[in-house]
């Protein structure tokens, strides 16, 4: 086998300070948060100790570990840049190279495969849906399982690579700082600040896009203020990197 080491070497946390420290004040940040907020609301759930930088995101490898999470949830951040190779080695000839649905086999297949660029219909599709699809087969279709084939990790890492197909290449730098000053005041770069709530919780991997948009809508009003559509669904997918990392 020349298959190259399985997982890279040196592990989640080569990921740290991967990027520069930025130059944000926190106390601005808080300030701004508190005049958007209202104070009593940012109390409660920034008891954090702040250093005067805002930290690099560092999400880490495990995920927060929360009760009752089932074999069908991930256990560790997923990595697309791994399910790429899995991906082209045992999907691509029917999804296409980019998972479009339009692979050298695609003509020939009923149902075809549907087309993962297309942000419309991802917007409603689940990650969970697309590592049981991967896992277990879809009934009735070409799609056979591939739970004897790939690991559980390795399942993941694909699913996450498929089902990030819509999810723009530049997001970390175009919507970091929007996450910075509107978001980690709270919930820390880490996405571990709010300790009910962790953003690298695996039951997020339960959600579609528009569910969690929903969520975010409902909950975080103030926060989300004056951000367009666009801007709110960048944030959303920003949110699920936390589950995995993107391919490059
Ligand atoms: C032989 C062709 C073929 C191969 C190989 C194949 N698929 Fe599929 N896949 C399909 C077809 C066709 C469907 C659509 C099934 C349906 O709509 O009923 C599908 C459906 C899916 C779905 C469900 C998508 C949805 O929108 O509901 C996922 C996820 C998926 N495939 C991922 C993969 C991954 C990951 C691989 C490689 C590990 C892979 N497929 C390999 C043909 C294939
Ligand atoms: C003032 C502090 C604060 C700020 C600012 C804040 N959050 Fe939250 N967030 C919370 C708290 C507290 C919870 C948990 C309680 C709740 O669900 O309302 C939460 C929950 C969440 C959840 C989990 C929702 C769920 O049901 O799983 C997500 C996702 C989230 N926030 C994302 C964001 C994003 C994105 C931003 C920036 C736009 C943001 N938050 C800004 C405090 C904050």
């Amino acid at each position: 086998m020349i298959q190259r080491g399985a997982r890279r070497a040196a592990g989640p946390l080569d990921r740290c300070g991967a990027k520069s420290s930025q130059d944000v004040s926190v106390l601005a940040v808080y300030m701004l948060t508190v005049s958007m907020l209202g104070a009593p609301l940012v109390l409660a759930g920034c008891a954090r100790d702040e250093s005067p930088e805002v930290a690099a995101p560092t999400p880490r490898a495990a995920l927060a570990s929360v009760a009752n999470v089932s074999a069908e949830l991930p256990r560790r951040r997923a990595d697309a840049g791994e399910g790429a190779r899995h991906w082209e080695r045992h999907c691509a000839h029917c999804h296409g190279a980019t998972g479009a649905g339009n692979g050298p086999l695609a003509a020939t297949l009923d149902p075809r495969p549907p087309n993962f660029e297309d942000a419309a219909y991802m917007a409603g599709q689940r990650p969970s849906w697309f590592h049981r699809a991967t896992q277990r087969g879809v009934i009735g279709s070409s799609m056979k399982r591939f739970d004897a084939t790939l690991d559980e990790q390795a399942l993941w890492d694909v699913a996450f690579f498929a089902w990030s197909r819509p999810t723009s290449a530049g997001l970390e730098s175009s919507t970091r700082p929007v996450f910075e000053a509107r978001c980690a005041s709270c919930h820390g770069s880490d996405g571990r600040g709010v300790t009910d709530a962790p953003l690298d919780d695996p039951r997020l991997a339960n959600r579609s896009r528009a569910e969690l948009r929903t969520v975010l809508d409902a909950i975080h009003p103030d926060a989300l203020r004056d951000l367009d559509d666009a801007g709110r669904n960048d944030l959303v997918d920003l949110v699920f990197t936390y589950l995995y990392e993107p391919a490059p």
